[in-house]
């Protein structure tokens, strides 16, 4: 469960990439997919504005660019200062666009097996994507092109298409597994968590309504 409350939000927070420089490779790769994930899913939330969008589309073309390097080393400042925009911004769309399915998902891994936030959301990102893929195709064009795909002479769910496959092709570089199975996530817990996924606040903002049976076959595609 989400606790979110004004008196647990900082008043002041230091986003300095040089304190970043030494986080290991998977926590790098973990938190850039959670930042793509808050921009993702703020850019196709029912309550998205111009402005929330702005900043979801920024962040999506600096994770394009920016997460591998930051990923290959460490230490490359200019990648890490991007990264650290990307975040920024996607936490600029999602605090007030809010998040979708992936979050109310993710949270419910993290609470069951104590798995990294950023990994669970990066597995889930691609199959929550494809549910929700029919109730805005031309936002999910628009994430294909923010991700750097050429969608020239495409149609929107072809193009959608591509920007899903770029997500997943953008996970397996940096490290992330393919599915949760490799988290040792088991289908016997997968009814519970999904009960659990659309009480959580995060999915009152998703594009597309999930029945308890749709969150189940999520999980199982995301396996
Ligand atoms: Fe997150």
């Amino acid at each position: 469960m989400a606790i979110v409350d004004w008196r647990c939000t900082p008043n002041i927070a230091i986003n300095d990439p040089l304190l970043m420089v030494g986080m290991p490779a998977s926590l790098t790769a973990a938190t850039g997919m959670d930042a793509l994930t808050h921009a993702v899913e703020a850019y196709v939330s029912t309550i998205a504005t111009p402005i929330t969008d702005a900043c979801a589309l920024q962040a999506i073309k600096l994770v394009a660019e920016y997460l591998q390097p930051a990923v290959a080393n460490g230490e490359n400042l200019e990648a890490r200062d991007k990264m650290a925009y990307a975040e920024y911004l996607a936490g600029m769309a999602f605090n007030n666009a809010s998040l979708g399915y992936v979050h109310s998902m993710a949270h419910q891994l993290g609470g069951f097996y104590n798995l990294p936030h950023g990994v669970c959301n990066a597995i889930l990102l691609p199959s929550v994507c494809e549910f929700n893929v029919i109730a805005c195709p031309k936002r999910f064009a628009d994430i294909a092109i923010a991700l750097g795909e050429n969608i020239t002479g495409l149609s929107a769910l072809e193009a959608a298409a591509k920007g899903i496959a770029a997500i997943r092709t953008l996970s397996a570089s940096i490290g992330i597994p393919t599915g949760l199975k490799a988290l040792n996530v088991k289908v016997e817990d997968l009814k519970v968590m999904s009960e659990n996924a659309k009480k959580d606040a995060c999915q009152l903002t998703n594009p597309r309504t999930a029945t308890l049976e749709q969150v189940i076959a999520i999980y199982q595609a995301a396996m």
